[in-house]
């Protein structure tokens, strides 16, 4: 089990385009792993590999329920094929950006072509939630964060507050 720290804006690493795995070798297994332990300790429904400072296009999620049984995915080289004209709206929350929420709005369904865990080329075709979690992890691997979404003025007020709790790990609110 290896739990990595979770990188936070305004790190620039954030920002940069992630490159395509030629192979899925144990090294790639093995991030893979890396990525769900620090997915599921830090209570999170999805991690790209740049969260934890690797710029390569892998990414898992889970967005199985708590009284449902875990069902890790993980999505190598994955690219948007097509996408529906109805869109779905949720308040979305990132492990890079903590505390901060925001209502986006993206394609309710979407179907993406992704290289899987042993290596084999598949399509998913899907709805809901995880159709927005995949869209959302997508976005990282290109450098795009959810406060994209904002006016700078509002991104700026939020990566000031996210700097300033960095530099007062300890501070606690009672
Ligand atoms: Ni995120």
């Amino acid at each position: 089990m290896s739990i990595k720290p979770v990188i936070t804006v305004p790190d620039e690493i954030l920002r940069k385009k992630s490159a395509s795995i030629e192979n899925v070798d144990d090294n790639v297994k093995k991030l893979a792993k890396d990525l769900l332990d620090t997915m599921y300790k830090s209570n999170g429904i999805g991690l790209a590999a740049v969260q934890i400072g690797i710029l390569k296009r892998i990414l898992v999620i889970d967005v199985s329920t708590k009284d449902e049984k875990k069902n890790p995915l993980c999505f190598i080289n994955p690219k948007i094929k097509n996408f529906s004209d109805e869109k779905s709206v949720y308040e979305e929350g990132c492990l890079s950006i903590p505390d901060t929420f925001i209502e986006i709005e993206r394609p309710k369904i979407c179907e993406v072509e992704y290289i899987d865990i042993n290596g084999k080329l598949k399509n998913i075709e899907c709805d809901g939630l995880l159709s927005t979690c995949l869209q959302h992890e997508i976005n990282h691997l290109d450098g795009k964060l959810i406060i994209d979404n904002l006016t700078k003025l509002k991104r700026d007020i939020i990566i000031k507050k996210i700097s300033k709790n960095k530099k007062n790990p300890n501070r606690v609110i009672v």
